[in-house]
């Protein structure tokens, strides 16, 4: 039998993700979202695609949850962007509101389903779908650091004129400003960029990734982005599915590693059909470990504000 993975938020995100788990072949799709015919109509156009494509996965759409039964993995795109006079505290209170009514109503019908959290706040959204589905950490994951990762790769890449298929980059923490991307374990064919770049071309794309997500809002200037977002929940799906034991950049609830207690951060993650299996503990410097520190107390003093 096909798997099958709901996607709850039909925007730009969760529809860019459909489209790239169906030409992957990758499961059934059930988008879901509050606005009558933009799930439906999206599903359908999607669906027939796939003729072309030769994928024989389905894609239904609807406005609410009794398709999304039996779901292997749930993808949360669902959510406000930032608005003119919105704090972020009122962004994560509104999308709190949204994504703890989604994830009730996919525990629901999909009690054994593994949750991967997208909306923003990301680190914040992921402590709400925990407590709200009362989940092993194993099954609550957050994206973030694939597509943080993969934008150090693109400006690794761009400064060094390398095929992209060289790069391998890694950013920790949490998803936001105060991310932490780890120059020492980004390589170019097995050679840490370090030994590559000097220090203040290595500064500028650090830089430059951690402020990757306003760049592209800046120039789309309505909405963020969605075809590498799309491109890394699709990474997280594919591990899961496949139970490939890949070891990928999410957000993952710490429970003593990095020194980090009972809150969600990006770290290395060993992901299999069971979800989480291993959170991945590298050494870092005194220097990495504080930024690590830095950027789980933004999260933290976010996750407070929930209540
Ligand atoms: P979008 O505005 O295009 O789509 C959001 C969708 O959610 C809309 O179709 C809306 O109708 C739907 N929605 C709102 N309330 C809902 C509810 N109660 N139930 C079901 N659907 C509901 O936004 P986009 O670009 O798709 O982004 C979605 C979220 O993902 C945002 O919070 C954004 O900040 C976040 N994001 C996170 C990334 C990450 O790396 N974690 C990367 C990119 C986006
Ligand atoms: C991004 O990094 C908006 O979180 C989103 O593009």
């Amino acid at each position: 039998m096909r798997k099958k993975v709901t996607i709850v938020g039909a925007g730009n995100v969760g529809a860019t993700t459909a489209h790239w788990l169906a030409a992957k072949e990758l499961a059934d799709i059930v988008l879901v979202d509050i606005v009558e015919g933009v799930p439906q109509g999206k599903a359908l156009d999607l669906l027939e695609s796939l003729p072309i494509e030769k994928s024989d996965v389905g894609v239904v759409g609807s406005n609410d949850y009794d398709l999304t039964a039996g779901s292997d993995i749930v993808v949360i795109t669902a959510g406000f962007p930032r608005k003119p006079g919105m704090s972020r505290d009122d962004l994560v209170r509104a999308n709190a509101e949204i994504v703890s009514a989604a994830t009730a109503q996919i525990v629901k019908r999909s009690p054994n389903a593994l949750l991967i959290i997208v909306t923003n706040p990301l680190d914040a959204m992921c402590e709400v779908a925990r407590r709200v589905s009362g989940f092993p950490r194993e099954r609550v994951l957050g994206m973030a650091g694939v597509l943080d990762s993969a934008r150090f790769c693109t400006f690794i890449a761009m400064e060094l004129g390398v095929s992209i298929d060289n790069v391998h980059a890694f950013v920790l923490g949490g998803h936001g400003d105060q991310m932490v991307p780890l120059p020492r374990y980004s390589t170019v064919a097995g050679i840490p960029i370090t030994e590559l770049l000097d220090k203040a071309t290595i500064d500028r794309l650090v830089e430059r990734t951690a402020k990757g997500g306003g760049e592209i809002v800046n120039l789309l200037k309505a909405g963020s982005a969605y075809y590498a977002p799309g491109r890394a929940i699709t990474e997280m799906v594919d591990a899961i599915l496949k139970d490939k034991h890949k070891i990928l950049p999410c957000a993952a609830y710490l429970q003593g590693e990095y020194g980090i207690h009972n809150l969600f951060i990006g770290v290395p993650c060993r992901l299999g059909a069971k979800g989480l299996e291993q959170v991945v503990e590298i050494k870092l410097t005194a220097e990495e470990g504080a930024a690590l520190q830095k950027s789980a107390q933004a999260v933290e003093a976010l996750v407070k504000t929930l209540g």
